[in-house]
């Protein structure tokens, strides 16, 4: 099946020069949980704010369920429920009449049951005559979302959700999250938070100066994850890797005076013990070693860095 959201070639550069995203290329799939991930400025709210139709790109093109995001505006406007960055909160109205209204402006029929149904799913039925002002600030983000699902979209995208959020919110979002997938809507967020994209997303895209460095489902990420280093420094310099040892990946410095050997914690705990004997009847001495672990924040933050 063909991807939900299609952007192609996607630029958008500001009317006074800046341009906040090049060439952006990014298929989202029908029922994924999608993070972009990346670091304030790097584009993630221009991306959103184009495929929702708030701003217009500069370049290229954006396709919803086959839909062209500018042709047919109203069509993918209307599969899209959009969860802003900012909060507009300060309002005097009550819960359930910003809800029902909020379906209204997509001009969809009343129905009330569905109000209700995503009132009652964000726990907020109970507080449905409420005033939004009185509210707790985790409760206005639910209302924010009440609103965003009023006229029942196939997506919804959420831009920082939990940014300022304290940590049980954040897990009650997350939670949330989940249970709006298993319903069927596709979820696109954007965080700064690597956490949280390690926490909710099936995939993560990570943005920076504009650009999509990467994309990758979290597993393949976590594998990359569970890559260990060990660094020995050798007793004697070595003019090439011994034969013995060919089968293992590793790495002989330029000075030959020390081997790295990149292994998969994840899958063989037994790893280094079977490579050090083998490096001992090899012959090889060593006087040091440690080993050193990539985390998802040094692939994040060497990524960045190699895109600047
Ligand atoms: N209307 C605008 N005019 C000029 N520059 C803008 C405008 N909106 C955003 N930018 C700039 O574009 C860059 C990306 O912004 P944004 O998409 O909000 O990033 P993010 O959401 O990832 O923090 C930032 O450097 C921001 O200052
Ligand atoms: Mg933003």
């Amino acid at each position: 099946m063909s991807a939900l959201i299609r952007v192609s070639n996607l630029s958008k550069t500001f009317a006074g020069g800046f341009t906040a995203l090049d060439h952006i290329d990014l298929d989202i799939e029908r029922g994924e949980i999608l993070a972009l991930l990346g670091p304030n400025g790097a584009g993630k709210t221009t991306l959103i704010s184009i495929i929702c139709g708030i701003i217009n790109p500069t370049t290229g093109t954006v396709t919803v369920d086959g839909y062209d995001i500018i042709a047919d505006y109203r069509k993918t406007r209307a599969l899209i429920g959009l969860v802003p960055q900012e909060l507009a909160t300060e309002t005097f109205e009550n819960v359930l009449a910003t809800v029902t209204f909020s379906r209204g402006l997509f001009g969809k029929t009343p129905n009330p049951e569905h109000v209700e149904k995503v009132l009652t799913d964000l726990s907020l039925w109970g507080k449905r005559h409420a005033r939004i002002k009185e509210l707790s600030g985790g409760m206005k983000r639910r209302v924010m979302i009440a609103k965003a699902l009023s006229h029942e979209p196939r997506i919804l995208f959420l831009d920082e959700p939990t940014a300022g959020v304290d940590v049980e919110l954040r897990k009650d979002m997350w939670q949330l999250v989940r249970i709006l997938r298993e319903s069927g809507v596709t979820i696109i967020l954007t965080t700064h938070y690597i956490e949280e994209a390690e926490a909710i997303a099936d995939r993560i895209g990570i943005i920076n100066h504009g650009r999509i460095i990467l994309v990758e489902h979290k597993a393949e990420l976590m594998r990359k994850l569970g890559k260990k280093e060990l660094v020995l420094d050798l007793r004697h310099s070595l003019a090439a890797i011994p034969t013995a040892l060919a089968a293992y990946n590793i790495e002989l410095s330029a000075d030959g005076r020390q081997i790295t050997y990149t292994f998969d914690s994840n899958q063989d705990r037994a790893a280094i013990t079977h490579f050090l004997d083998n490096l001992t009847a090899a012959g090889v001495q060593f006087k040091d070693l440690k080993t050193e672990q990539s985390s998802l924040e040094d692939i994040f933050v060497s990524l960045v860095n190699e895109a600047e």
